[in-house]
């Protein structure tokens, strides 16, 4: 029994990170990260897409505090899309938001249909990430900005076995590539960097956070989600998640770059 065993963002997984990262939120931060990936961007009536935007979190914020003008958010998972959708309505948002439930690798926008490009722990889940620049390079206006947070390694070399084992224990496809390497492909696929933040520092405090609060106050209500045996199961991988974040080869990173005129 696992938590990825329902799907890898299956009900048991989604009732979990609820918990731990609060209700949209399937990756740590919160509203405040959101707003260090967006860092100097003006969203004030922009058209925005959010790809792998998970239960909305981060669409519902960039209408309601960044007052963009659309926001399209795209899942390839249905029960993620389908409470996205539940959370717009009870928000009384639906019209402002376009939740799609796309195969990986599908993007069927027309070219330049963005204004701005956010995402955030998602590009991790793609394999090919130049292939996934050029594409979304291509439905962004000229000028156009995106800006990503990501699960990053400290280089491109083969992953330790500590990460392996690390990766192995979450049970999610995993490719996770340095923030040079995100640079280098920037650079590749018609963006200029504006800006490269690294936040393995950050995140260990976090991540300290989130493991104390899985053992004390969130101990009962994890254990009433998922059971006992589950809760020390999660408990165990994020130690172990722990383990490679403070030996600084798990680096979460966050980067914007324009899109050059042609
Ligand atoms: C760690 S969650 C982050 C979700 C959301 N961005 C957040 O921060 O709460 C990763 C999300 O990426 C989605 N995903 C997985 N593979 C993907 C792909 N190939 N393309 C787009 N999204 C993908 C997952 O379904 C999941 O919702």
């Amino acid at each position: 029994m696992s938590l990825t065993d329902e799907g890898h963002y299956g009900p048991k997984q989604l009732n979990m990170l609820k918990t731990v990262w609060g209700e949209g939120f399937l990756s740590p931060g919160g509203k405040e990260e959101i707003d260090e990936i967006l860092k100097g961007i003006d969203l004030t009536d922009k058209k925005v897409l959010d790809f792998g935007c998970g239960t909305g979190g981060a669409v519902f914020h960039m209408i309601e505090k960044h007052n963009a003008a659309e926001v399209t958010g795209i899942d390839p998972e249905p029960l993620v899309i389908e409470t996205a959708n539940k959370l717009a309505r009870e928000k009384g948002i639906s019209s402002k938001v376009n939740f799609i439930c796309a195969a990986p690798g599908i993007l069927e926008f027309k070219q330049e249909s963005f204004d701005i490009i956010f995402s955030k722990e998602a590009f991790l889940h793609v394999p090919d990430k130049k292939i996934l620049l050029t594409e979304l390079s291509k439905i962004l206006i000229d000028d156009g900005i995106i800006a990503v947070g990501d699960w990053m390694r400290n280089d491109d070399q083969e992953p330790s076995d500590q990460m392996k084992e690390y990766i192995a224990a979450e049970g999610l496809d995993m490719y996770m590539c340095s923030l040079n390497k995100y640079s280098e492909l920037l650079e590749e696929t018609g963006f200029s960097v504006i800006s490269l933040n690294d936040r393995n520092q950050w995140y260990l405090e976090v991540v300290q956070k989130e493991i104390s609060d899985i053992k004390g106050p969130l101990y009962d209500q994890v254990i009433n989600l998922i059971g006992k045996e589950e809760a020390d199961g999660a408990l165990e991988i994020w130690e172990q998640l722990l383990g490679v974040v403070k030996k600084g080869e798990h680096r979460p990173g966050n980067f914007q770059a324009i899109k050059k005129r042609k």
